[in-house]
């Protein structure tokens, strides 16, 4: 059961903050693509991806982001696809999507994979290969209607689609799953402290950006200073376990960058929250190197190989678990961040460790699933 003052956070946030307008579109679509994936036997997981942001203003021209390119999102929704799953990505508009991401924000434009061929545009000698994996990846999903993409910009807008479609997600039980990578923002400006125009800059200008508030405005300028002061998003993660999906697998992350602090904020979120896992990562190293904190078991570190020019790493093949004797030939820190002792690889590594992580959390939640089913049959 949720405790009375989450619910009266969730009561007050979803009161006072609007809800997006694509809100009734969006719980729609969620609403048809889990009762088919249900219906076929099929697992839903719902991922999050990207950073949210923080408007100072009602018509927006500034706003505070979160960082996130939403590799770590597109890439994990491409494994679980690989690996069964019917997938809702819900990410921020304009972040990486699941295909397209391996031709998109890159330095190289999607044209530098093409060229011309006897007046046709095709793809490039070099690139079929690759680009006929990806594709046929793609193409299978499309078929199969096992992806459905979801956007938002804002964290109410993040925080509305996550609340309607857990919801709707319930019927799942135990066979649903939330992997939460998004970065979600700590801190905000509530609508009642919000103004409706463009805060000014120049003092001939300043108090004509007052708009609607009724109280004091969160952001504004005094003298030639820009006065930001936020206030706490509710921790939703509480809700999202106890009210809204109280029985499917909930996979949440810690993103820190200070080495020493990470295992014990990882720890931390999962005996506050009473979730399934929280995967721990470090902004330096977290495509190398993630950890897995759960009840479950425990404590266990994923690694991959760094790329072949990072010396001191080769030869060293996909890691999992802190007893792995490879990982103590390699030289590994088994227990702790490749980044206490401050190397932190270079270049991208030489397999994507998401490839790693879905399979293991895939076995989590079989087990999760069978002791769900002994419960329900005993
Ligand atoms: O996209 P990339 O560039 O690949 O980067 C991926 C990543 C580093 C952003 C990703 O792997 C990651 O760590 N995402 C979580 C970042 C984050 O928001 O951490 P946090 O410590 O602020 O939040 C921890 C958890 O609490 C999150 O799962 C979040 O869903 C939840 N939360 C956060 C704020 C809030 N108000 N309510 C919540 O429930």
């Amino acid at each position: 059961m949720a405790d009375s003052s989450a619910q009266e956070a969730e009561s007050h946030y979803f009161t006072h903050e609007p809800a997006p307008k694509d809100l009734k579109a969006n719980t729609t679509l969620a609403r048809e693509f889990i009762a088919r994936h249900a219906a076929g036997g099929r697992r839903v997981v719902l991922v999050t991806s990207g950073g949210t942001t923080v408007p100072l203003e009602t018509q927006t021209v500034r706003y505070i982001d979160n960082f996130s390119a939403g590799t770590r999102g597109a890439t994990s929704a491409e494994n679980f696809l690989a690996n069964g799953y019917a997938v809702m990505f819900l990410h921020r508009q304009f972040s990486l999507l699941p295909y397209s991401r391996h031709y998109s924000h890159n330095t190289r434009s999607f044209l530098d994979f093409m060229e011309e061929r006897d007046g046709q545009v095709v793809v490039g000698a070099q690139h079929q290969d690759e680009m006929r994996g990806v594709l046929r990846q793609y193409a299978a999903v499309k078929r199969e209607n096992t992806l459905l993409i979801l956007s938002y910009v804002t964290i109410t807008e993040y925080l509305w689609n996550l609340r309607e479609v857990a919801k709707l997600m319930r019927p799942l039980g135990p066979t649903a799953m939330f992997y939460l990578a998004a970065a979600v923002s700590d801190f905000f400006v509530p609508q009642d402290r919000m103004v409706e125009h463009k805060i000014q800059s120049n003092e001939e200008f300043l108090g004509a950006e007052a708009g609607a508030t009724t109280k004091p405005p969160a952001a504004r300028t005094e003298g030639k200073s820009l006065i930001i002061d936020l206030e706490p998003v509710p921790k939703f993660l509480k809700q999202l376990v106890d009210g809204w999906a109280p029985e499917a697998m909930i996979v949440s992350f810690k993103l820190e960058t200070d080495p020493a602090l990470l295992v014990k904020k990882a720890q931390y979120s999962l005996n506050k929250y009473a979730h399934h896992l929280v995967i721990g990562n470090l902004l330096t190293t977290r495509k190398w190197e993630v950890v897995f904190v759960s009840e479950m078991d425990g404590e266990k570190w994923i690694r991959v190989p760094p790329n072949r020019r990072t010396k001191s790493f080769s030869g060293v093949q996909s890691l999992v678990g802190a007893a792995d004797p490879l990982a103590k030939q390699d030289g590994f820190k088994v227990d702790e961040s490749m980044a206490a002792d401050g190397t932190v690889p270079q270049g991208e590594p030489a397999q994507e460790i998401e490839s790693v992580i879905i399979p293991e959390i895939e076995k989590m939640h079989t087990k999760l699933i069978d002791r769900a089913l002994t419960r329900g049959g005993a």
